[in-house]
């Protein structure tokens, strides 16, 4: 089996000001001056990575965004493109992730495109995927699942998928303070891992498949600690200095 590296990404969301984020940014650095044998990124909004950048530049800190349009440039008002977000010193971009999907329209082709347009200028795509509770109550979960990934491997194929991140957040567990069992979050994992095998054994044996949904310190260790959790996706505790080093001291254990 493939030696996977943890990984830990912090999705701060519209979240801080230019005041807050400097002693969050200096807290995480501090706390993870060893911290080399996971790899852990931070994805602040946009207006914030430039400081971020300056911050992280001596460290072994990545750098990630939220989004990502899936277009080159031109005329769209709003959009940050894949070049621009590299031009910051990005090394991750989500994309797909539920409040994107949910709130603001962006469907499966959507993000596929996304997906592609960050590969192409070299960042890594952190995919994200999950199932509503409707879904999940009516034992839709893997068909929902497989149909999220299926867009981006019908757009982009399989091979890309060795230059990516999969982030598996259950949206009924995002920021309600509900986490998927450590089992619930296995089942999934595996299910990806397996479909995704189905076509690269490789390749599904290597690629990283982070959790997301409430993960806090308190337990982060069980989820983190299943055989194919390689690591987690996390928005509010990131926020917190203590709770964000905790996390990525308990993915050592991944
Ligand atoms: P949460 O968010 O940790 O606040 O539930 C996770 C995410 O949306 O990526």
């Amino acid at each position: 089996m493939a030696q996977r590296r943890p990984l830990v990404v912090a999705n701060w969301k519209m979240n801080g000001s230019l005041t807050s984020i400097r002693p969050l940014l200096e807290g995480v650095c501090n706390g993870l001056q060893e911290g080399c044998d996971i790899e852990v990124a931070i994805c602040p909004p946009y207006v914030y990575l430039a400081e971020a950048a300056e911050k992280l530049k001596n460290t072994d800190i990545k750098l990630g965004s939220q989004n990502s349009s899936h277009l080159e440039s031109g005329a769209f008002t709003g959009e940050i493109s894949a070049d621009m977000l590299k031009d910051f010193s990005c090394v991750f971009a989500i994309v797909g992730h539920s409040e994107r999907r949910a709130l603001y329209g962006e469907t499966d082709n959507l993000v596929a495109e996304k997906f592609m347009r960050a590969q192409d200028a070299a960042l890594v795509p952190i995919l994200c995927v999950g199932e509503q509770l409707h879904e999940r109550e009516s034992g839709d979960t893997e068909a929902v699942i497989e149909r999220q990934l299926n867009a981006v491997i019908e757009l982009v194929g399989i091979a890309a998928f060795k230059n990516a991140v999969i982030a598996y957040e259950p949206i009924w567990a995002i920021g309600t303070g509900k986490t998927a069992t450590p089992e619930q979050a296995q089942e999934v994992h595996a299910f990806v891992r397996l479909l995704l095998a189905r076509h690269d054994d490789a390749m599904a044996d290597g690629i990283r498949i982070l959790y997301g949904g409430s993960v806090k310190a308190a337990n982060a260790t069980e989820i983190f600690n299943m055989a194919d959790v390689d690591g987690g996706l996390i928005g509010g505790a990131s926020l917190d200095i203590d709770e964000f080093l905790n996390i990525c001291h308990a993915a050592r254990g991944c």
